[in-house]
């Protein structure tokens, strides 16, 4: 008599494997996650390798013009200059967001340089999609279109047009013959993934994934998705309204926290150059509160508006929100305002935000977070085109931060006159600098400066 076959239970947010059904995961600690799974019904691993014979390291060589540009420049740019060929490539969202006019946008830029793309959906009909295409006026006889959800399907295609660009809408309705469970279950999503990482580094073909996120916004599926691939891109908005930012989280092939800004128009996704001027923008007139901080995302310095609310609070137990930097932070800086300024704000309501729904996690906010709070709690504003940014120590002291001349040349350039930096800073800055520039060393020193 055969066994029958043995049955295992996995975590479907971390892929832990368990004998039994949990009602919580051991690893991962989240709430009713498993799901019955069947082992492979052939064997799913794949002998091949990305390369037959091992080969000095020395011995391969590198094109230096290897990369391909879309054209669409802060695609190029998250990306680190254009897409690695062989790069697999994981984009994420929130439905509705615009992953999928972004990537069809994407492959008609490649079907415009004569590089044949194919567009593989398993949520969208072929009409649908012609339907999208209508609406971002594209016309290519490169661009191919392929609707299904079985991979073996796919491979067996993809021999026979060998394409220069893949795109699988989404990774959770691809399933494998090989694996008995639904799409979209771990083993079925992991695999696939496997499969297509072989196909991609094999072919030598640009592969772009797109995936569906959880409640909390994270890539639907196990982790190890995103150990896989080369590069993760989150795309954002709802709060910016049509605004729209891709953001690298990881990328093996550039830097991170690179981001890169569009605004969803009727016609399809358009890129915004100067996302500085869009997120000044709305800034009120004299009024107290108000900060604009040169910050760095990735490689790239961005005007924002820090905003702070200090009122005397009604209730025994002042309120402290904090939206767009940590909150941890800002109570850390009041703390050091109390202690190294004088400045009690204990029984204050304090709310510090980030106009325009962005985030901003770096220390040099810290002194654009203290300079909007003293400036509301004094109600006096500060001047219009002044920029601040520095870290402040516990002891009060003001620290360094990193790339100083190109925040600076970012606010020059949207007609900034005066910024208050760290005074460590100041050495070391290259010419072309024309503004204002106050250096200061101690929190206590900013009074004197900021009106
Ligand atoms: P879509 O790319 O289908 O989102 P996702 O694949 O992330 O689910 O985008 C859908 C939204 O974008 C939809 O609400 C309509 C809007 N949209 C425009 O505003 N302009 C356009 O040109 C297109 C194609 C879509
Ligand atoms: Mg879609």
């Amino acid at each position: 008599m055969s066994k029958p076959p043995k049955i295992v239970f996995v975590c479907q947010s971390c892929g832990y494997q368990a004998p039994k059904w949990l009602g919580r995961c051991p690893d991962c600690s989240s709430w009713n996650s498993f799901a019955e799974e069947r082992p492979a019904l052939k064997t799913g691993r794949h002998p091949e390798l990305f390369l037959e014979q091992p080969q000095a390291l020395q011995d391969i060589s590198l094109d230096p013009q290897i990369r391909i540009k879309t054209g669409i420049l802060e695609f190029d740019r998250i990306l680190g200059g254009g897409i690695v060929p062989g790069s697999l490539v994981l984009i994420g969202g929130d439905p509705g967001i615009g992953k999928s006019t972004l990537v069809l946008q994407v492959a008609a830029r490649f079907a415009l340089q004569g590089l044949k793309a194919l567009y593989f959906s398993g949520e969208e009909s072929a009409q649908q999609l012609k339907l999208r295409s209508e609406r971002l006026e594209i016309q290519s006889d490169q661009l191919f279109v392929l609707c299904g959800t079985c991979l073996e399907h796919l491979l067996e295609k993809l021999e026979g047009m060998s394409p220069r660009l893949l795109i699988v809408d989404s990774i959770q309705t691809v399933y494998t013959e090989t694996l008995p469970s639904a799409p979209g279950n771990v083993g079925q999503i992991r695999e696939v993934t496997l499969r297509l990482l072989t196909w991609a580094k094999k072919s030598g073909v640009p592969t772009f994934l797109i995936g569906h996120v959880t409640k909390d916004g994270a890539i639907a599926g196990p982790k190890v998705l995103e150990h896989l691939v080369d590069t993760v891109l989150y795309f954002e908005g709802e709060r910016l309204q049509s605004f729209r930012i891709l953001r690298a989280v990881k990328n093996r092939f550039g830097a991170t926290n690179e981001i890169g800004v569009f605004e969803m128009l009727g016609s399809g996704l358009q890129e915004v150059n100067n996302p500085s001027r869009l997120f000044l923008e709305e800034r009120p007139e004299a009024s107290s509160g108000s900060v604009v901080l040169p910050c760095l995302e990735g490689s790239r310095p961005l005007l924002v508006e820090l905003q702070a609310l200090v009122g005397q609070s009604p209730f025994g137990i002042p309120r402290r929100t904090a939206i767009g930097v940590d909150a941890n932070r800002v109570s850390l800086l009041v703390a050091v305002l109390g202690k190294r300024m004088g400045m009690e704000m204990g029984g204050q309501d304090i709310f510090v935000n980030v106009a325009g729904g962005l985030r901003v996690d770096e220390p040099a906010a810290d002194l654009a977070i203290v300079a909007a709070m003293i400036s509301s709690y004094t109600d006096r504003p500060v001047a219009r085109r002044m920029a601040i940014f520095g870290e402040i120590g516990l002891a009060g002291e003001i620290r360094g931060v990193n790339q100083p001349e190109l925040r600076l040349k970012e606010a020059q350039k949207l007609g900034f006159t005066k910024c208050i930096l760290p005074k460590s800073n100041l050495a070391g800055l290259g010419p072309g600098v024309e503004m204002e520039l106050v250096g200061v060393d101690k929190v206590k020193g900013l009074l004197e400066v900021l009106f």
